[in-house]
């Protein structure tokens, strides 16, 4: 008789365990690279793939939301060359995988500042949003030129206008509305955070929305993060007691 691992034969999580909303830092690509004596854009290129994978996992578990931190506000610091290359696989994702995530359901978001990146990239993400708006299997936000501060500033900004324009007194501003004009406007809060590498910091992702998050830090370099690893943290995550501050249990 062989025995089977517990791991494979514990049931899955019930679905009312299961994040709504989960959100991934994909780290640890060029680590992944330099590991095999490669250029790091091999890494992100390995990256790319395991996104296609992610995507379509998180459709099979049910996930409404799945938000990937793709390149941060903070990221123009890296050399230009990796810059760039990081920009053409923004381009090659979307020109590639646009039919099929139209064609599974998938609804695509693009959240963070959008006016400096190149006319040709903003011109595509337009092109994503407009062509899956109508689809509601899963929604993809993806995290591009993003950084939690500055979204907060963008909205703060945002908000001050209107009020100048006598559209709104400064009264009105509570939680729900500050929220709104955030790039996640609309969308739910992230139940589950997951960051790959090993590092176990949040790196200006989603300061906001993260508030009351679990988070699950998981060693795998993104480039190797696959079906396996995404179902441990959905169990992890179901493993867990949410409080919001209450008591529970009396
Ligand atoms: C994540 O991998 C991708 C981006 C941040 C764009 P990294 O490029 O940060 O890989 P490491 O952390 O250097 O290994
Ligand atoms: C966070 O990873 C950003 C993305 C995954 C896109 P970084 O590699 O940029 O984060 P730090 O620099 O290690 O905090
Ligand atoms: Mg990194």
């Amino acid at each position: 008789m062989v025995s089977v691992p517990a791991t494979l034969v514990e049931p899955a999580p019930a679905p009312e365990r299961l994040p709504r909303h989960v959100a991934i830092i994909m780290d640890g690509n060029g680590r992944w690279a330099r590991a095999r004596g490669l250029p790091r854009v091999e890494g992100h290129r390995r990256g790319v793939e395991v996104v296609r994978r992610a995507v379509r996992y998180a459709g099979t578990r049910g996930i409404e939301v799945l938000t990937l931190f793709s390149f941060s506000s903070e990221n123009w610091s890296r050399p230009e060359a990796e810059i760039q290359d990081l920009l053409n696989l923004l381009r090659f994702f979307i020109r590639r995988d646009l039919a099929e995530l139209k064609q599974n359901g998938v609804r695509v978001r693009v959240i963070g500042e959008r006016a400096s990146l190149p006319e040709d990239i903003r011109e595509l993400i337009a092109l994503a949003e407009a062509e899956t708006a109508e689809n509601s299997a899963l929604q993809l936000q993806v995290a591009f030129n993003y950084g939690a501060r500055d979204e907060i500033v963008r909205a703060a900004r945002r908000i001050a206008e209107r009020v100048a324009a006598g559209e709104m007194r400064p009264q009105d501003i509570s939680q729900d509305v500050f929220k709104a004009h955030l790039d996640t406007g609309g969308m739910p809060d992230p139940d589950l955070v997951i960051r790959t590498s090993g590092e176990k910091r949040i790196s200006n992702f989603l300061l906001w929305q993260a508030a009351y998050a679990e988070f699950v830090f998981l060693p795998v370099l993104w480039p190797d993060f696959g079906d396996p690893d995404f179902e441990a943290a959905l169990r992890e995550f179901a493993g867990r007691e949410r409080r919001f501050g209450g008591v529970v249990g009396e």
